[in-house]
Protein backbone atom coordinates (compact mmCIF):
# COMPACT_ATOMS: atom_id res chain seq x y z
CA UNK A 1 0.00 0.00 0.00
CA UNK A 2 1.60 3.53 -0.72
CA UNK A 3 1.40 5.49 2.43
CA UNK A 4 1.61 9.46 1.89
CA UNK A 5 4.60 10.65 4.02
CA UNK A 6 2.89 13.93 4.92
CA UNK A 7 3.69 15.75 7.81
CA UNK A 8 0.43 14.81 10.02
CA UNK A 9 1.29 10.94 8.83
CA UNK A 10 4.74 11.21 10.12
CA UNK A 11 4.16 12.42 13.88
CA UNK A 12 1.59 9.98 13.90
CA UNK A 13 3.53 7.28 13.11
CA UNK A 14 6.64 8.45 15.56
CA UNK A 15 3.47 8.80 18.09
CA UNK A 16 2.67 5.10 17.22
CA UNK A 17 6.43 4.23 17.66
CA UNK A 18 6.81 6.08 21.27
CA UNK A 19 3.90 3.76 21.96
CA UNK A 20 4.58 0.79 21.19
CA UNK A 21 8.04 1.05 23.45
CA UNK A 22 5.76 1.89 26.11
CA UNK A 23 3.66 -1.00 25.42
CA UNK A 24 6.44 -3.22 25.18
CA UNK A 25 7.57 -1.90 29.10
CA UNK A 26 4.35 -3.46 30.79
CA UNK A 27 4.33 -7.07 31.59
CA UNK A 28 0.89 -7.95 31.99
CA UNK A 29 -1.29 -9.30 29.26
CA UNK A 30 -4.38 -7.47 30.21
CA UNK A 31 -2.63 -4.14 31.08
CA UNK A 32 -0.69 -4.54 27.46
CA UNK A 33 -4.45 -5.00 25.55
CA UNK A 34 -5.87 -1.88 27.98
CA UNK A 35 -3.11 0.45 26.42
CA UNK A 36 -3.18 -0.91 22.58
CA UNK A 37 -6.98 -0.82 22.52
CA UNK A 38 -7.22 2.73 24.57
CA UNK A 39 -4.24 3.92 21.99
CA UNK A 40 -5.73 2.25 18.70
CA UNK A 41 -9.01 4.24 19.81
CA UNK A 42 -7.58 7.78 20.42
CA UNK A 43 -5.57 7.76 16.88
CA UNK A 44 -8.84 6.81 15.35
CA UNK A 45 -11.39 8.59 18.39
CA UNK A 46 -13.67 5.65 18.56
CA UNK A 47 -15.85 5.13 21.06
CA UNK A 48 -15.58 1.50 21.61
CA UNK A 49 -13.30 -1.62 20.69
CA UNK A 50 -12.62 -4.95 21.95
CA UNK A 51 -9.47 -7.87 21.18
CA UNK A 52 -9.85 -11.16 20.95
CA UNK A 53 -6.26 -13.62 21.19
CA UNK A 54 -6.20 -16.39 19.71
CA UNK A 55 -6.27 -19.46 21.68
CA UNK A 56 -6.61 -23.15 21.03
CA UNK A 57 -7.36 -22.65 17.20
CA UNK A 58 -10.59 -20.16 18.22
CA UNK A 59 -10.71 -16.53 18.69
CA UNK A 60 -11.18 -15.87 22.85
CA UNK A 61 -12.77 -12.60 23.88
CA UNK A 62 -10.00 -11.00 25.67
CA UNK A 63 -10.22 -7.08 26.28
CA UNK A 64 -12.74 -4.50 25.26
CA UNK A 65 -13.46 -1.39 26.22
CA UNK A 66 -16.90 1.25 25.79
CA UNK A 67 -16.78 4.80 26.65
CA UNK A 68 -21.02 5.02 26.11
CA UNK A 69 -21.45 2.09 28.04
CA UNK A 70 -18.77 2.11 31.14
CA UNK A 71 -17.96 5.93 31.97
CA UNK A 72 -15.17 5.39 34.16
CA UNK A 73 -16.03 3.14 37.20
CA UNK A 74 -12.54 1.45 37.97
CA UNK A 75 -13.53 -2.07 37.99
CA UNK A 76 -15.22 -3.35 35.04
CA UNK A 77 -17.44 -6.95 34.87
CA UNK A 78 -17.17 -6.68 31.08
CA UNK A 79 -13.73 -7.64 31.02
CA UNK A 80 -14.52 -11.08 32.08
CA UNK A 81 -16.80 -11.60 30.10
CA UNK A 82 -16.40 -15.71 28.37
CA UNK A 83 -16.71 -16.73 24.83
CA UNK A 84 -15.21 -18.05 21.97
CA UNK A 85 -15.71 -17.07 17.86
CA UNK A 86 -14.51 -19.85 15.66
CA UNK A 87 -11.71 -18.94 12.79
CA UNK A 88 -14.21 -19.12 10.12
CA UNK A 89 -16.09 -17.07 7.65
CA UNK A 90 -18.89 -16.63 9.39
CA UNK A 91 -18.29 -13.59 11.71
CA UNK A 92 -16.34 -10.42 11.40
CA UNK A 93 -13.62 -11.15 13.56
CA UNK A 94 -13.78 -14.81 12.02
CA UNK A 95 -13.09 -13.44 8.77
CA UNK A 96 -10.22 -11.13 9.29
CA UNK A 97 -8.74 -13.59 11.06
CA UNK A 98 -9.14 -16.26 8.52
CA UNK A 99 -7.88 -13.70 5.39
CA UNK A 100 -5.70 -12.05 7.95
CA UNK A 101 -7.52 -9.29 6.03
CA UNK A 102 -8.54 -5.81 7.51
CA UNK A 103 -12.58 -5.57 7.31
CA UNK A 104 -13.74 -1.93 7.28
CA UNK A 105 -17.44 -1.76 7.42
CA UNK A 106 -19.50 1.78 7.00
CA UNK A 107 -22.94 0.65 8.90
CA UNK A 108 -23.00 -2.97 10.55
CA UNK A 109 -26.91 -2.58 9.81
CA UNK A 110 -26.93 -2.13 6.20
CA UNK A 111 -23.82 -5.14 5.24
CA UNK A 112 -24.70 -6.61 1.87
CA UNK A 113 -26.25 -9.81 1.59
CA UNK A 114 -23.17 -11.14 -0.49
CA UNK A 115 -20.32 -10.86 2.49
CA UNK A 116 -20.10 -14.27 4.23
CA UNK A 117 -20.13 -12.75 7.38
CA UNK A 118 -22.97 -11.64 9.08
CA UNK A 119 -23.13 -8.57 12.04
CA UNK A 120 -23.75 -10.29 15.35
CA UNK A 121 -26.31 -8.23 16.87
CA UNK A 122 -27.25 -9.78 19.97
CA UNK A 123 -24.51 -7.19 21.90
CA UNK A 124 -26.18 -4.17 20.72
CA UNK A 125 -30.04 -5.92 21.70
CA UNK A 126 -28.75 -6.96 25.47
CA UNK A 127 -26.62 -3.09 25.72
CA UNK A 128 -29.11 -0.71 23.41
CA UNK A 129 -25.93 0.10 21.87
CA UNK A 130 -25.90 1.02 18.46
CA UNK A 131 -22.99 -0.36 16.71
CA UNK A 132 -22.11 1.87 13.23
CA UNK A 133 -18.75 1.82 12.25
CA UNK A 134 -16.34 -0.88 12.51
CA UNK A 135 -12.89 -1.59 11.61
CA UNK A 136 -11.36 -5.18 12.65
CA UNK A 137 -7.86 -5.68 12.32
CA UNK A 138 -5.99 -8.60 12.15
CA UNK A 139 -3.00 -8.76 14.62
CA UNK A 140 -0.22 -10.48 12.68
CA UNK A 141 3.16 -11.12 14.61
CA UNK A 142 6.74 -11.94 13.46
CA UNK A 143 6.73 -14.77 11.11
CA UNK A 144 3.59 -13.77 10.01
CA UNK A 145 2.16 -15.54 13.61
CA UNK A 146 -1.72 -14.65 13.99
CA UNK A 147 -1.64 -13.45 17.64
CA UNK A 148 -5.79 -12.26 17.55
CA UNK A 149 -7.71 -9.57 16.11
CA UNK A 150 -8.69 -5.76 17.12
CA UNK A 151 -12.49 -4.25 16.44
CA UNK A 152 -12.78 -1.09 16.56
CA UNK A 153 -16.65 0.60 16.77
CA UNK A 154 -17.85 3.69 16.20
CA UNK A 155 -15.32 6.29 14.51
CA UNK A 156 -16.51 9.77 16.06
CA UNK A 157 -16.10 12.94 14.37
CA UNK A 158 -16.03 16.45 16.33
CA UNK A 159 -19.89 16.33 17.35
CA UNK A 160 -19.24 12.59 18.91
CA UNK A 161 -22.04 11.75 15.69
CA UNK A 162 -20.31 8.25 14.36
CA UNK A 163 -18.65 8.47 11.14
CA UNK A 164 -16.62 6.04 9.07
CA UNK A 165 -13.01 4.93 9.81
CA UNK A 166 -10.99 7.00 6.83
CA UNK A 167 -8.20 5.19 5.18
CA UNK A 168 -5.60 6.63 7.24
CA UNK A 169 -6.71 5.56 10.69
CA UNK A 170 -7.03 1.81 8.89
CA UNK A 171 -3.24 2.49 7.88
CA UNK A 172 -2.29 3.80 11.72
CA UNK A 173 -4.14 1.27 13.86
CA UNK A 174 -2.74 -1.82 11.39
CA UNK A 175 0.78 -0.71 11.91
CA UNK A 176 0.20 -0.03 15.47
CA UNK A 177 -1.71 -3.38 16.30
CA UNK A 178 1.08 -5.13 14.13
CA UNK A 179 4.05 -3.91 16.52
CA UNK A 180 1.91 -4.38 19.40
CA UNK A 181 1.54 -8.56 18.89
CA UNK A 182 4.72 -8.61 19.79
CA UNK A 183 4.21 -7.28 23.19
CA UNK A 184 0.83 -9.56 23.48
CA UNK A 185 2.70 -12.78 22.84
CA UNK A 186 5.31 -11.36 25.51
CA UNK A 187 2.87 -10.59 28.02
CA UNK A 188 1.22 -14.13 28.03
CA UNK A 189 4.43 -15.91 27.78
CA UNK A 190 4.81 -14.08 31.26
CA UNK A 191 1.49 -15.34 32.69
CA UNK A 192 2.35 -18.63 31.32
CA UNK A 193 5.94 -18.35 33.08
CA UNK A 194 3.77 -17.74 36.42
CA UNK A 195 1.46 -20.68 35.45
CA UNK A 196 4.06 -22.91 35.14
CA UNK A 197 6.04 -21.81 38.64
CA UNK A 198 2.28 -22.26 40.46
CA UNK A 199 1.82 -25.70 39.13
CA UNK A 200 5.30 -27.02 40.42
CA UNK A 201 3.58 -26.02 43.56
CA UNK A 202 0.02 -27.57 42.49
CA UNK A 203 1.39 -30.85 42.58
CA UNK A 204 2.86 -30.42 46.19
CA UNK A 205 -0.83 -28.82 47.20
CA UNK A 206 -3.51 -30.11 44.83
CA UNK A 207 -5.84 -26.98 46.35
CA UNK A 208 -3.43 -24.38 45.09
CA UNK A 209 -4.70 -24.57 41.12
CA UNK A 210 -3.81 -22.18 38.54
CA UNK A 211 -7.79 -21.29 38.00
CA UNK A 212 -7.13 -19.96 42.58
CA UNK A 213 -3.51 -17.97 41.54
CA UNK A 214 -5.64 -16.46 38.00
CA UNK A 215 -8.75 -15.34 40.36
CA UNK A 216 -6.37 -14.47 43.09
CA UNK A 217 -4.07 -11.92 40.86
CA UNK A 218 -7.59 -10.74 39.08
CA UNK A 219 -9.67 -10.26 42.70
CA UNK A 220 -6.60 -8.41 43.76
CA UNK A 221 -6.08 -6.27 41.14
CA UNK A 222 -9.76 -4.77 40.81
CA UNK A 223 -10.04 -4.35 44.49
CA UNK A 224 -6.54 -2.65 44.23
CA UNK A 225 -7.99 -0.44 40.64
CA UNK A 226 -10.86 0.48 43.26
CA UNK A 227 -9.08 1.47 46.14
CA UNK A 228 -6.76 3.72 44.08
CA UNK A 229 -9.24 5.53 42.29
CA UNK A 230 -10.70 6.40 45.51
CA UNK A 231 -7.82 8.44 45.91
CA UNK A 232 -7.57 9.83 42.68
CA UNK A 233 -4.23 8.31 41.49
CA UNK A 234 -4.10 8.95 37.88
CA UNK A 235 -4.66 6.04 35.19
CA UNK A 236 -1.29 5.32 34.85
CA UNK A 237 -0.21 5.12 37.93
CA UNK A 238 -2.85 2.54 38.21
CA UNK A 239 -2.53 1.05 35.76
CA UNK A 240 1.09 0.03 36.14
CA UNK A 241 1.02 -0.45 39.93
CA UNK A 242 -2.21 -3.10 38.83
CA UNK A 243 -0.32 -5.07 36.63
CA UNK A 244 2.62 -5.27 38.84
CA UNK A 245 0.20 -6.44 41.91
CA UNK A 246 -1.43 -8.76 39.19
CA UNK A 247 1.03 -10.98 38.82
CA UNK A 248 2.77 -10.68 42.45
CA UNK A 249 -0.47 -11.96 44.14
CA UNK A 250 -0.03 -15.01 41.63
CA UNK A 251 2.51 -15.78 43.35
CA UNK A 252 1.43 -15.56 46.99
CA UNK A 253 1.62 -19.30 47.79
CA UNK A 254 4.80 -20.30 46.16
CA UNK A 255 6.35 -20.72 49.07
CA UNK A 256 4.14 -23.79 49.82
CA UNK A 257 6.49 -25.98 47.88
CA UNK A 258 9.04 -26.05 50.69
CA UNK A 259 6.02 -27.46 53.06
CA UNK A 260 6.06 -31.39 53.14
CA UNK A 261 2.82 -33.32 51.68
CA UNK A 262 2.19 -34.87 54.91
CA UNK A 263 0.98 -31.27 55.75
CA UNK A 264 0.22 -29.67 52.58
CA UNK A 265 -1.73 -32.60 51.85
CA UNK A 266 -3.80 -33.64 55.08
CA UNK A 267 -7.02 -34.42 54.89
CA UNK A 268 -7.80 -32.93 58.09
CA UNK A 269 -7.18 -30.49 60.40
CA UNK A 270 -3.90 -29.63 61.35
CA UNK A 271 -2.46 -30.05 64.69
CA UNK A 272 -0.96 -26.97 65.95
CA UNK A 273 2.70 -27.97 65.46
CA UNK A 274 1.72 -28.81 61.98
CA UNK A 275 0.14 -25.45 61.13
CA UNK A 276 3.33 -23.76 62.97
CA UNK A 277 5.32 -24.97 60.32
CA UNK A 278 2.77 -24.29 57.90
CA UNK A 279 3.52 -20.47 58.55
CA UNK A 280 7.01 -20.63 57.14
CA UNK A 281 5.49 -20.94 53.52
CA UNK A 282 5.72 -16.91 53.61
CA UNK A 283 9.05 -16.88 54.17
CA UNK A 284 9.74 -19.39 52.45
CA UNK A 285 8.08 -18.10 49.26
CA UNK A 286 9.76 -14.57 50.13
CA UNK A 287 13.28 -15.98 49.68
CA UNK A 288 11.95 -16.58 46.20
CA UNK A 289 12.43 -13.21 45.31
CA UNK A 290 16.07 -12.16 46.76
CA UNK A 291 17.53 -10.39 43.85
CA UNK A 292 14.77 -7.51 44.40
CA UNK A 293 15.79 -6.24 41.01
CA UNK A 294 12.50 -4.81 40.09
CA UNK A 295 8.91 -3.36 41.24
CA UNK A 296 7.72 -6.91 40.56
CA UNK A 297 9.93 -8.50 42.82
CA UNK A 298 9.66 -6.12 45.42
CA UNK A 299 5.91 -6.66 45.37
CA UNK A 300 5.84 -10.53 45.47
CA UNK A 301 8.16 -10.53 47.97
CA UNK A 302 5.76 -8.45 50.06
CA UNK A 303 2.70 -10.31 49.39
CA UNK A 304 4.43 -13.84 49.80
CA UNK A 305 5.73 -12.96 53.17
CA UNK A 306 2.76 -10.85 54.41
CA UNK A 307 -0.37 -12.17 53.17
CA UNK A 308 -1.61 -13.87 56.45
CA UNK A 309 -0.82 -10.73 58.32
CA UNK A 310 -3.84 -9.15 60.32
CA UNK A 311 -5.48 -6.09 60.53
CA UNK A 312 -5.08 -5.85 64.02
CA UNK A 313 -2.67 -8.04 64.23
CA UNK A 314 -2.52 -11.96 65.03
CA UNK A 315 -1.39 -13.14 62.06
CA UNK A 316 2.08 -14.21 60.65
CA UNK A 317 5.16 -14.25 60.03
CA UNK A 318 5.29 -11.28 61.95
CA UNK A 319 8.44 -8.69 61.86
CA UNK A 320 11.55 -10.94 60.81
CA UNK A 321 14.89 -9.42 61.07
CA UNK A 322 16.35 -11.53 58.34
CA UNK A 323 14.14 -13.81 56.60
CA UNK A 324 18.01 -15.81 55.64
CA UNK A 325 19.21 -16.27 59.35
CA UNK A 326 19.49 -20.30 60.16
CA UNK A 327 17.74 -19.12 63.55
CA UNK A 328 15.05 -17.10 62.24
CA UNK A 329 11.91 -17.34 64.23
CA UNK A 330 8.34 -15.98 63.70
CA UNK A 331 8.19 -12.20 64.96
CA UNK A 332 5.55 -9.92 66.77
CA UNK A 333 2.86 -9.65 64.12
CA UNK A 334 2.50 -6.11 61.70
CA UNK A 335 -0.96 -4.66 62.64
CA UNK A 336 -2.75 -1.49 60.34
CA UNK A 337 -1.18 0.10 57.55
CA UNK A 338 2.67 -1.01 58.35
CA UNK A 339 1.13 -4.44 56.44
CA UNK A 340 1.74 -3.36 52.75
CA UNK A 341 -1.55 -2.46 50.82
CA UNK A 342 -0.49 -5.38 48.42
CA UNK A 343 0.03 -7.97 51.07
CA UNK A 344 -3.30 -6.45 52.31
CA UNK A 345 -5.41 -6.53 49.33
CA UNK A 346 -3.96 -10.24 48.85
CA UNK A 347 -5.44 -11.40 52.24
CA UNK A 348 -8.93 -10.62 50.95
CA UNK A 349 -8.73 -12.02 47.79
CA UNK A 350 -6.87 -15.35 49.07
CA UNK A 351 -9.17 -16.07 52.12
CA UNK A 352 -12.63 -15.45 50.05
CA UNK A 353 -10.72 -17.82 47.39
CA UNK A 354 -10.19 -20.32 49.89
CA UNK A 355 -13.29 -20.36 51.87
CA UNK A 356 -15.50 -20.36 48.71
CA UNK A 357 -13.11 -23.46 47.20
CA UNK A 358 -13.32 -27.25 48.20
CA UNK A 359 -9.96 -27.95 49.99
CA UNK A 360 -8.77 -31.30 51.54
CA UNK A 361 -9.92 -29.99 55.15
CA UNK A 362 -13.53 -28.44 53.84
CA UNK A 363 -16.44 -27.94 51.93
CA UNK A 364 -16.63 -24.73 49.65
CA UNK A 365 -18.74 -22.37 51.90
CA UNK A 366 -21.55 -20.71 49.94
CA UNK A 367 -21.63 -16.58 49.15
CA UNK A 368 -23.74 -15.84 51.88
CA UNK A 369 -21.63 -16.80 54.61
CA UNK A 370 -18.14 -16.40 53.48
CA UNK A 371 -19.02 -12.70 53.00
CA UNK A 372 -20.36 -12.98 56.30
CA UNK A 373 -16.94 -14.28 57.51
CA UNK A 374 -15.41 -11.24 55.75
CA UNK A 375 -17.32 -7.96 57.28
CA UNK A 376 -17.51 -10.02 60.86
CA UNK A 377 -13.58 -9.95 59.77
CA UNK A 378 -13.39 -6.62 58.72
CA UNK A 379 -11.25 -4.29 61.17
CA UNK A 380 -9.57 -7.25 62.78
CA UNK A 381 -8.37 -10.07 60.17
CA UNK A 382 -8.87 -7.53 56.80
CA UNK A 383 -8.07 -3.42 56.23
CA UNK A 384 -12.04 -2.80 56.68
CA UNK A 385 -11.91 -0.26 53.55
CA UNK A 386 -10.99 -3.22 51.22
CA UNK A 387 -13.79 -5.53 52.50
CA UNK A 388 -16.21 -2.28 51.92
CA UNK A 389 -14.41 -2.18 48.66
CA UNK A 390 -14.87 -5.91 48.22
CA UNK A 391 -18.28 -5.74 48.70
CA UNK A 392 -18.84 -2.80 46.58
CA UNK A 393 -17.23 -4.86 43.46
CA UNK A 394 -18.74 -8.16 43.85
CA UNK A 395 -20.45 -8.40 40.44
CA UNK A 396 -16.95 -7.59 38.74
CA UNK A 397 -15.91 -10.67 41.50
CA UNK A 398 -18.72 -12.72 40.59
CA UNK A 399 -17.69 -12.40 36.84
CA UNK A 400 -13.62 -13.18 37.78
CA UNK A 401 -14.89 -16.46 39.58
CA UNK A 402 -17.19 -17.51 36.50
CA UNK A 403 -13.75 -17.05 33.86
CA UNK A 404 -11.78 -18.54 36.00
CA UNK A 405 -13.34 -21.94 37.07
CA UNK A 406 -11.72 -25.22 38.27
CA UNK A 407 -9.81 -26.94 35.33
CA UNK A 408 -10.25 -23.91 33.14
CA UNK A 409 -6.58 -22.66 32.64
P1 LIG B 1 -5.52 -21.92 52.11
O1 LIG B 1 -6.32 -23.18 52.12
O2 LIG B 1 -5.27 -21.30 50.78
O3 LIG B 1 -6.25 -20.88 53.04
C1 LIG B 1 -5.89 -19.51 53.06
C2 LIG B 1 -6.53 -18.80 54.22
O4 LIG B 1 -7.96 -18.82 54.07
C3 LIG B 1 -6.28 -19.45 55.58
O5 LIG B 1 -5.02 -19.05 56.12
C4 LIG B 1 -7.43 -18.87 56.40
O6 LIG B 1 -7.16 -17.51 56.75
C5 LIG B 1 -8.56 -18.87 55.38
N1 LIG B 1 -9.35 -20.11 55.52
C6 LIG B 1 -9.24 -21.25 54.83
N2 LIG B 1 -10.16 -22.14 55.23
C7 LIG B 1 -10.87 -21.56 56.23
C8 LIG B 1 -11.99 -21.98 57.05
O7 LIG B 1 -12.49 -23.11 56.92
N3 LIG B 1 -12.48 -21.06 57.94
C9 LIG B 1 -11.93 -19.82 58.07
N4 LIG B 1 -12.46 -18.95 58.98
N5 LIG B 1 -10.86 -19.40 57.33
C10 LIG B 1 -10.35 -20.27 56.41
P2 LIG B 1 -4.34 -19.99 57.22
O8 LIG B 1 -5.33 -20.47 58.22
O9 LIG B 1 -3.16 -19.25 57.73
O10 LIG B 1 -3.85 -21.26 56.41
C11 LIG B 1 -2.79 -21.20 55.48
C12 LIG B 1 -2.72 -22.46 54.72
O11 LIG B 1 -2.49 -23.54 55.62
C13 LIG B 1 -4.02 -22.83 53.99
O12 LIG B 1 -4.09 -22.18 52.78
C14 LIG B 1 -3.86 -24.34 53.86
O13 LIG B 1 -2.98 -24.67 52.81
C15 LIG B 1 -3.18 -24.70 55.17
N6 LIG B 1 -4.17 -25.09 56.20
C16 LIG B 1 -4.72 -24.28 57.14
N7 LIG B 1 -5.53 -25.00 57.95
C17 LIG B 1 -5.49 -26.27 57.50
C18 LIG B 1 -6.13 -27.50 57.92
O14 LIG B 1 -6.88 -27.56 58.90
N8 LIG B 1 -5.83 -28.64 57.22
C19 LIG B 1 -4.99 -28.61 56.14
N9 LIG B 1 -4.76 -29.76 55.48
N10 LIG B 1 -4.39 -27.47 55.71
C20 LIG B 1 -4.64 -26.32 56.38
C1 LIG C 1 -0.69 2.06 52.26
O1 LIG C 1 -0.66 1.34 53.24
O2 LIG C 1 -1.59 2.89 52.10
C2 LIG C 1 0.37 1.92 51.19
C3 LIG C 1 1.37 0.89 51.60
C4 LIG C 1 2.09 0.33 50.39
O3 LIG C 1 2.56 1.10 49.54
O4 LIG C 1 2.20 -0.87 50.24
C1 LIG D 1 0.36 2.98 45.69
O1 LIG D 1 -0.81 3.06 45.46
O2 LIG D 1 1.12 3.88 45.33
C2 LIG D 1 0.93 1.78 46.40
C3 LIG D 1 0.43 0.57 45.72
C4 LIG D 1 0.89 -0.75 46.26
O3 LIG D 1 1.83 -0.84 47.04
O4 LIG D 1 0.26 -1.72 45.86
FE1 LIG E 1 -0.80 -18.52 52.11
FE1 LIG F 1 -3.83 -19.24 48.30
Amino acid sequence: MEIQCDESHDSAVMAILKTTEEVNQLKDVDTILDKILHESRRLANADAGSIFLVEDGALTFSYVQNDTLCKGSGANAALYQNFKVPISECSIVGYAALTKQTVVIDDAYELEATLPYSFNKSFDEKSGYRTTSMLTIPMVSQGSRLVGVMQLINARNEQGKAIPFDLEAQIHISLFGNNASVAIERGIMNRELILRMMQMAELRDPSETGAHVQRVGAYCAEIYGTWAQRRGHTAKQIKRERDNLRLAAMLHDVGKVGISDSILKKPGRLNDEEYDTMKWHTVYGARLFRNQTSDLDRMSMEIALNHHEKWAGGGYPGAIRDIWASDAALGQSLKGESIPLAARICAVADVFDALTSPRSYKDPFPDEKTLGILEKDAGTHFDPELVEIFMEIFDVIKAIRAKYKESGH
